[in-house]
């Protein structure tokens, strides 16, 4: 696609030469981008919808340009003859023989698969996972850790220069939270015994005890004085007076029902919330600990303020809880096969925060308003806050304070954040104050995703109350996968699995499933977390994928064939039929596929493209035997095929950090 779009500019800007005053080729190149695969086999294996617009731009007839463009086309040694369809589409199909020569690079091509590294490499920080260790993490973790780790591997596959950062919360309330909760709830015993889950517990109680006083002095007052705001609303609309306009009849009805909708809405909310506080009163022993400790939230940020006050008391504390805590985060990525370059938590930029603010200020860029130093944005109705009235740093400083440690250490052209999309405004803030600081030539991109949610519709939750949550959802899977493997190998005539191997294989199915189910959605949707779905055997599956690459390759057992002996230089691929051809073109897209996730940070643009593949060569091995092909050449060749398929699906699992299996 490169290369088409390549000789595409060249031609393009040919057309400059008789165009209209003021089109410069400059102009013109940019519509090679419209260079796209096809969409039907019909119509080629890629399509150029260009010559419409263009045909605007230089006042002509599309299928003139679309005629004047072919003709400036070098593209004999790629392409068959350019044809002109429809209002002005141009239709290529690449030349078998050109198809067959970049088949033979690619199966030659040990490491990459036939993908050059770009032209222009670029250096990428990638901020992702980054959990608040001292809380439970929860399934978003799963969701940032896959998509960053997915990035991270297909930006270095191109050829970029990545590092990977961990900006782990290691310092912010939440420390306050089991700071409080130890002094006050601790059960020392358990604690000893084995620290992190009485730590869960003391994070638990507090936050619950929070939540609820909160619910109680704001929470359900705010709710009653919109609800008597919303039924003033309905009662006006019901009161008034008819309309004699047909159209301004329905409007009125139309805002009547809307507004009774909202009022049922929050009639609906408040009653949920006085549930929970019933609950939470009729427990007693709750009752009386958040009796004993009125305004629980405010006495865990003052934990909070005199831990990063330098208190000897805290601060030994947090040394002492924080490792148990990064002990249990590391679990989860040795499960899940992730590291990172760096680890720079919160904690890291403490002494870098003060600094910040002060350079902002000496620059003019923020200002002191009600005590506190903000930053007052353009377009932006509330400030970015970098120090608040009583002094304390926020999230935001230590987002700027990293900003600029980042571009001092390793010079990056882009700072990706993969982050949950509740927090674009922060990100939209941040990096317009970045901007405004002098860092305006750095791309700074929130690669913002989605919630996770259960079949219930609402946010996933795991099992509340166990502080294994994470873990306990990754057994699950696992345990799923073992049971679904082992009813399929105990169906068979002679089971082919050993105990261990089917151990180890459900571990990478169970595993590769819920990274796959994440990297399969478009990441700026919500999806259900579904384990039948996820871990379904047909569809956009890794267990499908998996099992695809798995049948693949056995071929070669089956054949008693050593796939490496077919690498030769030169190789020889024949692509006479259909679905041979079909099969060799998909292999050859791993390339732009890659592009294309590294064009907007999507991962699902990979999964798609193996899913195809894996269709492709179900055609393929349909149509086409390969062991009993006619010839000994056509058996070569399509095990040439065979192996450079099976490559292809290893290689993007890899990408998406998914393991594949050898039999299953
Ligand atoms: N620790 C944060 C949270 O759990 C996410 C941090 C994302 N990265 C960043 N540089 N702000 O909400």
């Amino acid at each position: 696609l490169a290369e088409l779009r390549g000789r595409f500019a060249a031609a393009l800007a040919a057309l400059a030469d008789d165009a209209p005053q003021g089109v410069a080729a400059a102009d013109l190149t940019p519509f090679a981008d419209m260079v796209l695969p096809s969409q039907d086999a019909k119509f080629g294996d890629y399509q150029a919808n260009c010559a419409m617009p263009l045909g605007k731009k230089l006042g002509k007839p599309p299928r003139d340009v679309a005629a004047q463009l072919v003709s400036a086309l070098k593209l004999n040694d790629i392409c068959d003859e350019p044809e002109v369809a429809g209002p002005g589409f141009i239709n290529l199909r690449l030349r078998d023989a050109w198809l067959a020569e970049r088949l033979t690079e690619a199966l030659g091509d040990t490491e990459n698969l036939g993908v050059s590294a770009v032209a222009e490499p670029r250096t990428y920080v990638l901020d992702y996972s980054s959990p608040n260790v001292a809380k439970p993490m929860h399934v978003g973790h799963i969701r940032s850790t896959a998509i960053g780790d997915a990035l991270a591997k297909v930006l270095r596959a191109l050829g970029h220069r990545v590092i990977t950062d961990n900006h782990i919360g290691d310092w912010g309330t939440q420390f306050g939270m089991i700071i409080y909760g130890y002094k006050h709830f601790v059960d020392e015993a358990a604690l000893a015994a084995d620290a992190v889950p009485e730590l869960s517990r003391l994070y638990r109680l507090v936050n619950q005890i929070g939540d609820h006083q909160q619910l109680a002095a704001t929470g359900v007052p705010a709710l009653e004085a919109k609800i008597a705001e919303a039924e003033g609303r309905v009662a006006d609309l019901q009161a008034a007076p008819a309309q004699d306009d047909k159209k301004k009849e329905k409007q009125a009805a139309k805002k009547l029902r809307q507004a009774e909708g909202q009022l049922a809405d929050l009639r609906k909310e408040l009653a949920g919330a006085q549930e929970k506080l019933a609950a939470f009163e009729a427990d007693a022993e709750l009752s009386r600990l958040a009796a004993e400790h009125p305004a629980i939230g405010a006495s865990a940020l003052a934990e909070t303020a005199k831990l990063h006050s330098g208190d000897e008391e805290n601060v030994a504390l947090w040394e002492r809880f924080l490792p148990d805590c990064l002990e249990v985060m590391d679990e989860i990525y040795r499960r899940l096969g992730v590291t990172f370059d760096h680890t720079l938590g919160e904690s890291f930029y403490h002494d870098r925060l003060a600094p910040v603010v002060e350079d902002l200020q000496a620059k003019n860029l923020a200002r002191e308003s009600d005590g506190a130093i903000c930053v007052f944005l353009d377009g932006h109705d509330a400030p970015f806050l970098v120090r608040k009235k009583d002094g304390a740093f926020l999230y935001a400083t230590t987002d700027l304070a990293t900003i600029r440690y980042r571009m001092e250490e390793w010079r990056p052209d882009a700072i990706l954040y993969v982050v949950d999309h509740r927090q674009s405004l922060h990100f939209e803030q941040l990096f317009a104050t970045a901007r405004l600081w002098g860092f305006d030539d750095l791309e700074l991109e929130h690669v913002s995703f989605g919630t996770v949610l259960g079949d219930d519709g609402r946010p996933f939750k795991t099992r509340s109350g166990s502080a294994v949550g994470l873990m306990g959802l990754l057994d699950e899977a696992v345990e799923r996968a073992h049971k679904i493997l082992s009813e399929n190998d105990d169906a068979r005539p002679e089971p082919m699995l050993s105990a261990d191997e089917r151990l180890e294989a459900a571990e990478r199915i169970g595993i590769g499933a819920i990274k796959y189910a994440d990297l399969a959605h478009n990441r700026t949707s919500d999806y259900t977390f579904n384990y039948d779905k996820m871990l379904a055997m047909n569809g956009n599956t890794a267990a499908y994928m998996q099992y695809s690459c798995a049948r693949v390759k056995s071929i070669f057992t089956r054949g008693g064939v050593d796939a490496a002996s077919l690498r030769t230089p030169g190789a020889e691929i024949v692509l006479d039929s259909l679905a041979e051809r079909a099969l060799g073109l998909e292999l050859l897209r791993l390339s732009e596929t890659l592009a294309r996730v590294a064009a907007d940070y999507k991962p699902n643009h990979l999964t798609a493209y193996l899913f195809d593949l894996a269709s492709r060569y179900s055609e393929f091995f349909e149509h086409c035997p390969v062991l009993k092909a006619e010839s000994e050449e056509l058996k070569t060749s399509r095990l040439r095929l065979c192996d450079l398929t099976a490559r292809t699906l290893e290689r993007g699992l890899g990408l998406l950090g998914i393991e594949t299996v050898a039999r299953m």
